[in-house]
């Protein structure tokens, strides 16, 4: 079979991207550990606090271990609980000491929410009825803000929080 050269180029450019696009599906899923959220376990959106780690007062960090910790949110327009202080006040912010094992946990009552750690690889879409759950260790000290980072209406932009990470 005689094949032209530019024909020749194109399909080893069309194979060679293929090839590409899977090793990098390949990458994020096995080695970095991105998968949608599990269809196994799903969660009554109406009812969040029938599942344990949802009721009020297992919300927001929690320290599991030594150097692990669990935080545990419900996102609903437009807000992320974390849970109260002691003083009865919603909780803003959450801080872990620099190197931690942060695994977040969280869940919405209404609609499609985000949950991204601007500036690390937590990075997750909220869906109603299903938990979405990231281990992430917090590498370097610093301030993040957790932004909504899917449309969910009219005080999309106002729903945020903050991690810290200190030294
Ligand atoms: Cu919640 Cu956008």
């Amino acid at each position: 079979m005689n094949l032209h050269r530019f024909e020749r180029i194109w399909l080893i450019f069309g194979m060679g991207s293929l090839i590409l696009f899977l090793a990098i599906i390949g990458f994020a899923a096995f080695w970095k550990g991105t998968h949608p959220q599990s269809h196994i376990e799903t969660i009554d959106p109406k009812n969040v606090e029938a599942y344990e780690d949802f009721q009020p007062e297992n919300l927001g960090l929690t320290e599991v271990e030594d150097g692990k910790y669990v935080v545990n949110v419900v996102a609903s327009a437009f807000n992320y609980d974390l849970g109260k202080d002691e003083n009865g006040d919603a909780v803003r912010k959450i801080s872990v000491p620099k190197g931690s094992k942060v695994l977040f946990q969280v869940t919405t009552t209404d609609v499609v929410h985000g949950f991204q750690v601007a500036g690390t690889n937590v990075n997750m879409m909220v869906e109603p009825g299903h938990i979405s759950r990231f281990e992430a260790t917090m590498k370097k000290s610093g301030e993040y803000t957790v932004v909504c980072n899917e449309y969910c209406g009219v005080g999309h932009h106002l729903m945020f929080s903050t991690v810290e990470v200190y030294d």
